[in-house]
């Protein structure tokens, strides 16, 4: 009987659907260590791991009998994808199911640092508020403003559905222009320093690759209006973190709503005590529901390469072809 290692204990619906399958489970609550997984991982036919677990050569090259590498995540970074392509080792994400959801926290994220949500949250509970005020916590307005999307894949476009019910005007940048999206849409295609340039909320929705690390640096910053705010919902080495601290505490932007970081799950003091920041725990898919469509996927994924088919979400498909064998 196949033997699959999973990193940590997913949702019900998914495991549910692996019984009858030998499981080796890491119960703990944080990322288990390389050592724990290279232990786990021993004489394993399939991995299910999560976006916090570097799946680099060792870990790949620990198992002689693993066939597939399924993410528990749609971005795939943390996986050496060309090892596993070249071992035969197919290697699968959890695309779509959670799109709305990302886009959804994109605009709680939006609204929050715009409307200081936070700010006023904490004035509450400390017992400050002493009654309505004409300057109290005056934010930025949202509607009619412009959004700049950089990455307009499936969650950019998702976020800039919602873009429409608060009349603003779309700018988007991404490595090929989508006419036909960009009529639904009401977007239009810039270059980067435009977007940069003309955007009220610039918002990232790029995959972490080596041409969209520290994509926002310094001088990104300094080509943005000093009003305007920075969302990322993607993967934090897109922005360099150092350069943002920077522009936050000199004014080159009003403020930033950030969901992943660059040194995850380490955050830079220096960054936390700025007044002008949402921070969230690296929650963008983080739903019931989103969840546990996430765990059902990544399972159906191992069961298709258990049949010796390609999964639904392989991005690797090469890793079957015969040449790489
Ligand atoms: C979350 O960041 C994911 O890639 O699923
Ligand atoms: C705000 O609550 C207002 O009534 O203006």
């Amino acid at each position: 009987m196949e033997q699959i290692y999973i990193t940590r204990r997913l949702p019900d619906e998914g495991l549910r659907l692996l019984e009858k399958y030998d499981l080796d489970i890491y119960e703990g609550d944080i990322p288990p260590s390389k050592k724990e997984i290279l232990r786990g991982i021993q004489e394993k036919d399939a991995l299910i791991c999560l976006l916090t677990d570097p799946i680099d050569k060792d870990v790949i090259d620990a198992s002689p009998h693993l066939k597939i590498i399924a993410n528990y995540a749609v971005g795939a970074d943390n996986i050496d994808i060309s090892r596993a392509t070249k071992k035969g080792i197919l290697v699968t994400n959890t695309p779509g199911v959670l799109t709305e959801t990302t886009a959804d926290l994109t605009w709680a994220l939006i609204l929050a640092i715009a409307r200081r949500i936070i700010q006023g949250d904490d004035m509450m509970r400390k017992r400050k508020f002493k009654g309505w005020a004409p300057k109290l916590l005056l934010g930025q307005d949202v509607h009619k403003k412009t959004l700049g999307i950089i990455g307009m894949g499936e969650i950019g476009r998702a976020v800039a559905r919602r873009a429409k019910g608060f009349d603003m005007s779309i700018l988007y940048h991404n490595r090929a222009r989508d006419r036909k999206n960009e009529k639904k849409l009401n977007a239009s295609f810039v270059d980067l320093e435009t977007l940069l340039a003309d955007s009220d909320f610039i918002t990232l929705h790029v995959p972490l690759t080596t041409e969209t690390y520290h994509l926002i640096g310094r001088n990104e910053f300094k080509m943005m209006k000093k009003s305007a705010y920075l969302i990322n919902t993607s993967r934090g080495k897109c922005v360099n973190e150092t350069a943002l601290i920077q522009a936050l505490s000199k004014g080159w932007i009003q403020g930033a709503a950030l969901d992943v970081f660059e040194h995850e799950p380490q955050v830079s003091s220096r960054l936390v005590e700025l007044p002008n920041l949402v921070l969230a725990p690296h929650i963008g898919s983080a739903s019931h529901e989103t969840r546990g469509k996430m765990a059902i996927m990544a399972a159906e994924n191992v069961l298709a390469a258990f049949r010796g088919e390609i999964p639904p979400n392989c991005v690797n498909p090469d890793a079957l072809k015969k040449e790489f064998k």
